[in-house]
């Protein structure tokens, strides 16, 4: 049994793999931070006697992605998580053009090309895209970041359903996360963090969804609530209210 992770060498990732590696799982971890993903291997290979292979790429350049799919799909793969991504808190005119270009191709064109090429070249197994309460609402101040967990939401969804009328044995899961204390804050420019669950919960809450090749899951109930909140409300008024509230991580 084998899965590849992206975005292994911080929060979510690692959870995914240390739960996977205790359930017996071979892996191979990806992430651009070669050294943390050595050390995570070390760990892993002592602790549950498994097999981790660190392929570290640059998600952002469409050669690593393709490479990483090169090196991995010609194996026998289980599961494919789509973890890597980030977000960047500013005013979408003070984004650089390049900034949001390494955005666009960590979270839609990395997460798009290794689901297309699992589903091409596996016969069976599982997806599990990250994308993440964001999906639900505009995102002013994190827009494209918002935006592009909108697309994950969107094609996951789409895709599995593809799949299940097709009757080929591959599911795609989203997992939509609301915020949880990992790098992510930090790395987005933020100056305040809050939490409605840990990683580890739900990475665990995402694994047991996707074993059971559930279309969708959530961190926690109280974000699942809120996404369903979120239909009821008028775009105008919710693109205010999450104005507000990602104005206040800056303070
Ligand atoms: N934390 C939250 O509040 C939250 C909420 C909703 C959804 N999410 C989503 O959950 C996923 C995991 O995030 P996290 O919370 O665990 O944040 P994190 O601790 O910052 O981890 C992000 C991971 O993505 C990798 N990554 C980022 N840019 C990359 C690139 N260009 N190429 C390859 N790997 C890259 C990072 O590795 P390197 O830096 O080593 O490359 C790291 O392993 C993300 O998709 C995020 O959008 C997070």
């Amino acid at each position: 049994m084998l899965a590849l992770i992206t975005g292994a060498s911080s929060g979510l990732g690692v959870e995914f793999a240390r739960l996977l590696a205790i359930n017996g799982y071979d892996l191979i971890i990806s992430a651009r931070r070669k050294d943390r993903l050595e050390s995570l291997k070390k760990i892993l290979e002592k602790k549950y006697k498994i097999n981790v292979e660190v392929f570290p790429a640059d998600l952002s350049d469409v050669n690593d992605v393709l490479r990483l799919a090169a090196n991995c799909f010609t194996k026998n793969i289980n599961i494919l998580i789509n973890n890597a991504g980030f977000g960047i808190l500013r005013s979408f005119n003070n984004i650089a053009g390049k900034e949001n270009i390494n955005l666009i191709n960590t979270n839609i064109t990395a997460l798009t090309l290794l689901s297309q090429e699992f589903i091409k070249t596996q016969k069976r197994g599982y997806i599990l895209n990250v994308a993440s309460a964001a999906a639900f609402l505009p995102g002013p101040l994190l827009s494209t970041y918002y935006a592009s967990k909108s697309y994950v939401l969107s094609l996951s969804t789409a895709v599995n359903e593809e799949l299940k009328r097709s009757g080929k044995p591959i599911s795609v899961t989203t997992l939509c996360p609301g915020p949880m204390k990992t790098e992510f804050f930090t790395i987005a420019g933020a100056s305040k963090e809050w939490a409605t669950a840990t990683p580890r919960t739900c990475a665990k809450r995402a694994l047991r969804a996707m074993f059971k090749r559930k279309p969708l899951v959530f961190s926690d109930n109280l974000i699942a609530i809120s996404a369903f909140g979120t239909k009821f409300l008028p775009l105008n008024l919710l693109t205010k209210l999450s104005y507000k509230i990602q104005r206040s991580k800056f303070m």
